[in-house]
């Protein structure tokens, strides 16, 4: 039977108590980890948000009511103990923060009982994670998650001290909108008031930070919740949070400066983790073309090398077509690896293809100074050699050459780049890289649509070396957009912002948007920098991404409480879900996809 907190209060958490508190006569309450009964003395490990602590019941200190009691406990019971801080009797528990301590107990009180859980409350879990997020209540009492949750606090916490020290002030923006031109797909909620009109979601609160700037609250931070309907991956969720904030008067190096400071003071709190300030600076450019990525892993080298020049004559069909159909040749050393085993490197071939290259040539030097090779025989041994030697080659290498157009080239040489180092264990998971990748294209070619589209977004501000090309040359202007990337993950980025109508209206013929479209979407921003705007610039760091890589988790899931799985859905409160067709009534919506939606609800 369960009995009340009446007339009990918590002194201490379990997990707190230690030789300080000897002696002390405390009441802890939590969960029971484990109870074993040895005859006349039964032990009972009690977890709290803390950490566990042992208690042991003998019937000459709390009595044949209370041991009686203690008899019938069993896993995940929640108990309030009253007794008395001892020096362990038995050998120290090294594992435990309270390992050198334990409760003697005078009393004891079942707050409620438990049924058997559906799996064990306890450290690296083996359970699957189907079964865990099923019943993440469970699963968010086991003390991997509790820390993950606790840092997360602990960092949001250090973020907003930071902030507000520095002069921003906290904001709360709306959640029902227009949408947001972030480029992903908008969550819609339908209006009932206004039937067939819907507000989405935010992707971020990007044009109402914008207005803020506009109404002079020169500078702002939220700690804000973003919805993106897209594909998800290890480090996205389709609702996530961003560290959001913007700054008025200021240029790129003012939004870097105050997003390292605050960067840095998070990772010394949170982890105690001293990042060497400034953080390394690298263009897009070089990012693209040393690491054939906008978010370079740094951890490790295996640099992209172009040779391009080297063999733009040689006797390689595959090699020179590409080049003659303006693409490029480019190529990774794997330093030491000329005896990969021919399955394993067909294996990175398959790999590579998976990002649109149709084939990589390889060419292993052998110790000995022989050649294996996919290409060798349409070459001659002077242009071997040449290519060996721009690739920095030596005995034992193996050299990896992709040929296409250059954005394939990057795509294919970037990933395999870590997809290698990750199957030879070339990183250090104790290194925290930080980057900024600065000067971003401003504009990225959409095959699909035909035209370009903002690699950021509309409101970017172009580098003013590169103004000229706005509408003639877009594919040659620079942004002033920067991204923080942490051991090769995007963890932040943003923008100086267009504040001059003139700029903006040639962003928008460049993006091929009509004056109109641009006004029905975004009239208001518009109409906004109309009556006096300061130059303003912002960030935006994603807090889950930036909690999973500081407690090395492998997917943001673990730093999140409440998920979603990979097609959006949540395991244990069944969202999405259908609805009562009378709420749809009042939404004036019909849903034609009946069939469909039917199967999902009975799956
Ligand atoms: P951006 O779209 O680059 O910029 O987003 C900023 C950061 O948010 C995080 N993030 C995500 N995290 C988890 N799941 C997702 N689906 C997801 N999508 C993004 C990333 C990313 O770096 N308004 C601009 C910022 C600005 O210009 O000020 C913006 O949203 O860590
Ligand atoms: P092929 O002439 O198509 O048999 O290709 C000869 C070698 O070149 C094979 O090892 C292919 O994997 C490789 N190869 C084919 N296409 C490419 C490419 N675009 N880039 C690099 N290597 C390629």
């Amino acid at each position: 039977m369960a009995e009340s907190m009446k007339g009990l209060v918590r002194t201490h958490r379990c997990g707190e108590l230690s030789l300080a508190n000897e002696g002390e006569i405390v009441t802890v309450m939590g969960w029971v980890q484990k109870q074993r009964n040895k005859g006349g003395i039964i032990f009972v490990d009690m977890r709290d948000r803390a950490g566990i602590l042992q208690v042991i019941f003998e019937e000459s200190d709390c009595g044949a009511e209370n041991f009686e009691k203690a008899s019938k406990l069993r896993s995940e019971f929640v108990v309030a103990v009253t007794g008395k801080v001892e020096k362990r009797s038995g050998a120290v528990n090294e594992n435990l923060a309270t390992g050198e301590i334990e409760v003697r107990a005078t009393a004891v009180r079942i707050l409620s009982e438990s049924e058997v859980p559906p799996f064990p409350i306890e450290a690296d879990s083996k359970t699957k994670e189907e079964l865990r997020l099923k019943y993440r209540y469970l699963d968010l009492r086991r003390p991997d998650l509790q820390r993950n949750l606790i840092l997360r606090s602990k960092i949001a916490t250090t973020i907003r001290a930071f902030l507000s020290a520095e002069g921003f002030l906290e904001i709360e923006t709306p959640i029902l909108n227009k949408s947001t031109p972030e480029g992903a797909r908008d969550y819609l909620v339908p209006s009932r008031v206004h039937p067939g009109c819907f507000y989405a979601l935010p992707q971020s609160p990007q044009i109402f930070k914008q207005l803020l700037m506009c109404s002079g609250y020169d500078r702002y931070f939220q700690i804000a919740k973003c919805f993106r309907d897209e594909d998800l991956r290890a480090d996205r969720q389709p609702e996530f949070t961003q560290v959001d904030l913007e700054m008025s008067f200021v240029d790129v190096d003012d939004v870097i400066d105050a997003t390292e400071r605050m960067v840095a003071t998070v990772c010394k709190e949170a982890i105690g983790l001293d990042v060497q300030l400034p953080i390394q600076r690298m263009t897009w450019q070089e990012a693209m073309d040393r690491f054939g990525s906008d978010k370079p892993d740094t951890r490790f080298g295996m640099e992209l090398c172009d040779v391009s020049d080297v063999v733009k004559s040689c006797g390689f069909g595959v090699f020179t077509g590409a080049i003659e159909a303006g693409g490029s040749v480019r190529g990774i050393n794997v330093k030491g690896q000329a005896e990969m085993p021919r399955k394993k490197i067909d294996a990175l071939v398959e790999f590579a293809k998976g990002y649109g290259v149709k084939g990589l040539a390889y060419l292993a030097v052998m110790p000995d100074g022989t050649y294996k090779s996919s290409f060798a025989k349409f070459m001659t041994e002077e242009e071997l050699a040449a290519l060996v030697s721009a690739m920095g080659g030596e005995a034992g290498d193996l050299l990896l050459f992709a040929a296409d157009r250059l954005k394939i080239v990057y795509s294919v040489l970037g990933a395999l780049r870590i997809e290698v180092a990750c199957q030879l264990d070339m990183i250090d998971n104790d290194k925290f890289n930080f980057l900024w990748v600065t000067e971003f294209p401003q504009f990225e070619w959409s095959d699909e649509e035909e035209r370009f589209v903002a690699m950021h977004h509309p409101f970017t501000m172009p580098m003013e070396e590169d103004l000229e090309y706005l509408v003639s040359d877009p594919g040659k202007v620079r942004a002033k957009a920067y991204d923080i990337v942490l051991n090769g993950v995007e963890l932040g980025g943003g923008s100086v912002r267009i504040f001059q109508s003139d700029v903006q209206e040639q962003m928008f013929e460049a993006l091929g948007f009509s004056k109109e479209q641009a006004y029905e979407q975004f009239g208001f921003l518009l109409d906004a920098f109309k009556y006096g705007v300061p130059p303003h610039a912002g960030l935006a760091i994603g807090l889950d991404r930036f909690v999973m890589l500081l407690v090395k988790a492998d997917n943001i899931r673990e730093v999140i409480a409440f998920p979603k799985m990979k097609d959006a859905s949540c395991l244990m409160s069944e969202a999405p879900g259908t609805v009562d067709p009378k709420q749809l009534e009042e939404l004036a919506l019909a849903i034609t996809a009946q069939e469909k939606a039917e199967e999902a609800s009975e799956e």
